[in-house]
């Protein structure tokens, strides 16, 4: 039986994940794959904090580049997460002749194409299926079990702190601070959250996602990205008594060649099956032309779920080793520098588009009117006292425009509210 050497970069939450997975499943993983899975080496920084799993001393290291040059490792895992000397521990592996599992979609995001052509160029296998959705399988579902189809589109709830806070702000109507506190407390957000709910997290995934429909790296920060930051609890119920849910909303749109992507709190349909993904977890649509709509729904983060996608490219890069067909699946290898996606301000969506104003103007005539003049309708509206009960706010359903148009018109509504603040649009994706 052939044995496969493991070594560990960063022994933190999924390193340690994936060192227990293969204690408890390793003997599961040999009698599946014929292979036997041993870690060779760990690296770490920090040898003295206690974790829970206890490692043979002779394993440890703080030296990583002792692990990508030990000729006893067969395949390199990256566990360190950012951009600095995880790039560089990758690209030695790789040179190495070795291949590289890595959940880091950071790095990913913003060196791809340097990583994917590093990778090609020493013909071996450089995998990320835990990057993007934790435990979802959605690279090996795009790569793989989709092969025969063209992409329409993808719409995914990447980020289990944001999805997680809304459903909290949706359930107890309680404001955003007072969630994220809650959320932090209960770790399930970072002590400095901007990452996650500034939405720069859930680009880096939509960044991914969007290569791998382009087949080719897309640049990150042609991105457009939004977080979920100053919503009100007040949006949140009356995009509810409208029919929809708040969700970050990824969205990536494949048009004639183009790909065409951003992230944004959007509405979705109540009734859709993503807006029933509450909580921590993540979702993603995927839609093409011969299997139509398939959702792929898991726990988007944590240490056993992200473990789990990791071992599970590390048993399929040791079955190409194994029958020696490296890359059986090609990586994304592009000589060109990341493709920018193009934006999808000017693709036609109905918008939802609210204005607070005294409690007693009898709206939304005054909003309709404002809106006709940019040529919107509306199709559905609700007015309800806020909950400070000095005002009221209407909310309404734009019929489908531009969001050019929808901000000239939000700057003309400016006009009508009694409060110092904007009046708040979201397009409405319809459709999921
Ligand atoms: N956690 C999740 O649920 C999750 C989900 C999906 C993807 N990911 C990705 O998985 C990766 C790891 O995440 P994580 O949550 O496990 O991070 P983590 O808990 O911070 O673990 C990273 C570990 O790497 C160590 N490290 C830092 N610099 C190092 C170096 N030069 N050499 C060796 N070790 C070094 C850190 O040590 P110190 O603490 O001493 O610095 C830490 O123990 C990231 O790319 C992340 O984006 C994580």
């Amino acid at each position: 039986m052939k044995n496969i050497t493991l070594g560990l970069l960063g022994f933190g939450t999924v390193g340690v994940g994936v060192a227990d997975g293969l204690r408890k499943n390793g003997a599961l993983l040999t009698r599946r794959t014929g292979l036997r899975f041993t870690l060779g080496k760990i690296a770490d920084l920090d040898w003295d904090t206690p974790r829970d799993i206890t490692v043979d001393p002779a394993l440890t290291t703080t030296d990583g580049f002792s692990v990508v040059q030990d000729p006893g490792i067969d395949i390199v895992v990256e566990l360190i997460g950012g951009t600095g000397v995880a790039r560089e521990l990758i690209l030695a592996a790789l040179e190495a002749g070795k291949p590289v599992v890595t959940a880091n979609k950071a790095l990913l995001a913003r060196h791809g194409a340097e990583l994917y052509r590093a990778a090609a160029r020493n013909n071996v296998d450089l995998r990320f299926e835990a990057s993007t959705g934790g435990c979802i399988p959605i690279v090996r579902a795009i790569r793989e079990d989709l092969i025969a189809n063209r992409f329409a589109g993808i719409y995914g709830i990447l980020n289990g702190t944001c999805n997680y806070i809304l459903t909290r702000m949706e359930a107890e109507q309680a404001a955003f601070e007072d969630v994220l506190r809650e959320a932090q407390a209960l770790g399930y957000a970072e002590a400095e959250p901007s990452l996650d709910i500034d939405g720069h997290d859930t680009a880096h995934k939509t960044t991914l996602l969007a290569s791998l429909l382009h087949e080719a790296p897309v640049a990150l920060e042609s991105v457009p990205v939004q977080g979920i930051r100053g919503l009100s609890p007040e949006d949140i119920r009356l995009a509810g008594e409208l029919g929809y849910r708040i969700k970050l909303l990824a969205r990536i749109e494949c048009d004639n060649g183009d790909i065409r992507a951003e992230v944004r709190p959007a509405l979705i349909p109540r009734h859709s099956l993503l807006a029933q993904v509450s909580g921590p977890f993540n979702a993603i649509m995927v839609k093409t032309d011969m299997a139509d709509t398939t959702l792929y729904v898991g726990r988007g983060a944590g240490r056993n779920p992200t473990a789990s996608a990791v071992l599970s490219d590390v048993a399929d890069v040791a079955r190409n080793m194994a029958c020696g067909c490296p890359r059986r699946v090609p990586g994304l290898d592009s000589e060109q520098p990341a493709v920018a996606v193009k934006s999808l301000a000017q693709t036609k969506a109905k918008y939802y588009i609210r204005v607070s104003h005294a409690l007693a103007d009898t709206c939304p005539d005054p909003v309709r009117a404002c809106l006709k003049k940019d040529g919107l309708n509306i199709e559905s509206a609700v007015t309800r006292p806020l909950s400070s009960g000095h005002a009221a706010a209407t909310a309404c359903v734009a019929s489908p425009t531009t969001e050019e148009r929808v901000r000239a018109c939000a700057a003309r509504l400016k006009s009508l509210q009694s409060r110092h603040e904007q009046p708040v649009w979201m397009s409405i994706q319809e459709g999921l």
